[in-house]
């Protein structure tokens, strides 16, 4: 899209409800029409400017701005009355927190949620682009609510998230699902109410995604999972640009909100009774280096932990940024918690280099030597990737040894998954999938073992669990993390879900513990 077709979908129109049915036979007409290459061509001609990873990757100087007026229109919000939206997520904490921000628009613009597609009157998919599997579920998804479609013409469907920001992606939609209704990227999402707008009432697919990072929106409206655990966004984008990562290219540049903004979501999480919130970034170590004044992660945790919320976590770190000053604030305590999320992606010198993580295996051990020194009983734990292009048995042996060496209780583990755009899809590759498939069996086999191994200390010890509800398998017995985040299962009156209480481990499982109350709603900080 450019400036001046911006400037157009900028512009509010004015809405007559007399035309929506008018709209919804267009829409039926348009979905049978579109059945036709020839048609889908003049679509592409029509409205299609692609996401454009190559400038994606260029990084401009300029200072992002920050806008504090995001406004929904009088029209707008009555669009949504008696109608219902259902948001899908995939991947990260990110995600998860983009979609209550949709959430809180669409609420905002009269909708209602919920949980059955056959009553949704919009429907989001917010996909994840990290590796191909993540993208294969989407598409999967995205053939399933054809025929839903084809039933209910009006029905709006549009795909958001990191995948929409990947051009080839865009690409597939219009040619081979084409009753899509929008495709916006993830600098868009405040953009929502126009884009609704634009497919309810226009006949071609809105294609809205900017290549290049968007500003900060500071007041967008939100609606949280939960009324325990909020997420707090602290900064956007990354700027590593890790040789095998499409996050750069998806998520945009670096750029950190005010301390002041963050600061005041997290008093107000507080008042509101949150008993936790975690801090999010994809590389949060890097906040306050984008920001005019001398600012970081230290900075901000100095004065997160002077506010009256009993857990603060936050994630996700980088080695290279993570600095001593940040340390020493963790070391202090309070509500920091002393977990520690560390990706590490391998444990070969060599293969951190190529995938320009710039740090090497020693740095890494020298990192992690000095948060145990100042504190001691901190849990690491990691992200690996296994079968990066041509890693040698050697250099997977080496992930096997670092992965003991640091002790980590658990790591999220994968194979690598060439993504379109980065640097390292474009090697060649000499590492079978069955080597890669093995590898990663082997390194799972030893993060099992270490997992069982921490949760076993625990056995007959007394923990602070803040008690989240109804355990997924059974909704007789309570489950809630510790500081640490172990996830504890016991049994107890429901009065505790919200309520940080004590309980005394008697069983430890592999990925979880088993407890007992020690004392009835007992609330400890
Ligand atoms: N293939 C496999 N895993 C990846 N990750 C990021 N990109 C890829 C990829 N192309 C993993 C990294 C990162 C986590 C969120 O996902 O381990 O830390
Ligand atoms: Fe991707 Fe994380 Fe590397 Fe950024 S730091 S490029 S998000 S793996």
């Amino acid at each position: 899209m450019n400036e001046q077709q911006r400037k157009q979908a900028n512009q509010i129109k004015q809405v007559d409800p007399s035309d929506i049915k008018s709209d919804q036979d267009s829409n039926l007409e348009r979905i049978k029409q579109i059945d036709s290459d020839e048609m889908i061509s003049k679509y592409f001609q029509a409205t299609y400017q692609p996401p454009n990873l190559k400038k994606a990757k260029k990084r401009l100087k300029k200072d992002v701005d920050i806008h504090y007026d995001f406004a929904i229109s009088q029209e707008m919000k009555q669009i949504g009355q008696g109608k219902k939206f259902l948001i899908r997520t995939y991947g990260c904490q990110m995600n998860e927190h983009d979609t209550e921000v949709m959430a809180g628009i669409l609420t905002d613009m009269g909708y209602q949620s919920t949980d059955d597609t056959n009553e949704a009157d919009i429907i989001l998919l917010n996909t994840c682009a990290i590796r191909e599997n993540a993208e294969n579920k989407v598409f999967g998804e995205i053939g399933h609510l054809k025929p839903l479609k084809l039933e209910k013409p009006d029905l709006i469907l549009g795909v958001c998230g990191c995948m929409s920001q990947e051009e080839s992606v865009v690409n597939r939609i219009l040619k081979k699902h084409p009753f899509i209704d929008m495709i916006f990227g993830t600098h868009n999402i405040h953009r929502l109410p126009s884009l609704i707008q634009e497919a309810m009432f226009g006949k071609e697919m809105v294609v809205e995604v900017w290549s290049k990072e968007g500003d900060i929106i500071e007041n967008l409206p939100k609606v949280r999972k939960g009324k325990i655990k909020g997420w707090v966004n602290i900064m956007y984008g990354c700027d590593k640009f890790c040789t095998y990562c499409i996050v750069p290219y998806t998520r945009g540049k670096e750029r950190s909100r005010l301390p002041e903004d963050i600061i005041q979501e997290v008093r107000q999480l507080a008042a509101q009774g949150y008993k936790e919130v975690t801090l999010l970034g994809q590389n949060v170590n890097a906040y306050g280096k984008d920001l005019e004044f001398e600012y970081g992660l230290g900075q901000l945790m100095e004065e997160i932990n002077k506010i009256d919320i009993p857990r603060v976590r936050f994630t996700t770190s980088h080695p290279r940024d993570f600095d001593d000053h940040l340390i020493e604030v963790l070391a202090k305590g309070g509500n920091l918690l002393d977990h520690i999320h560390l990706p590490v992606q391998s444990g070969s010198s060599e293969v951190l280099r190529v995938m320009a993580r710039r740090y090497t295996r020693e740095e890494y051990l020298n990192l992690v030597a000095k948060i145990r020194k100042a504190m001691p009983n901190a849990t690491l734990t990691t992200d690996i990737i296994v079968g990066f292009p041509n890693e040698t048995d050697e250099q997977f042996e080496e992930t096997m040894t670092l992965m003991e060496e640091v002790g980590f209780e658990s790591a999220y583990t994968y194979i690598y998954s060439p993504r379109e755009g980065t640097p390292s899809a474009r090697w060649e590759d000499n590492v079978p999938m069955e080597v890669k498939k093995e590898r990663l069996q082997r390194l799972n086999a030893l993060v099992n073992k270490q997992s069982k191994e921490a949760m076993k200390k625990y056995e007959g010890q007394i923990v602070k669990v803040l008690v989240e509800g109804e355990s997924k398998k059974n909704p007789d017995v309570l489950s809630g993390y510790t500081e640490r985040n172990k996830l504890v299962n016991f049994r107890a009156p429901k009065s505790v879900i919200g309520k940080i209480v004590e309980v005394k481990v008697t069983e430890a499982k592999t990925w979880s513990l088993d407890g007992e109350l020690v004392e009835e709603a007992v609330e400890v900080k």
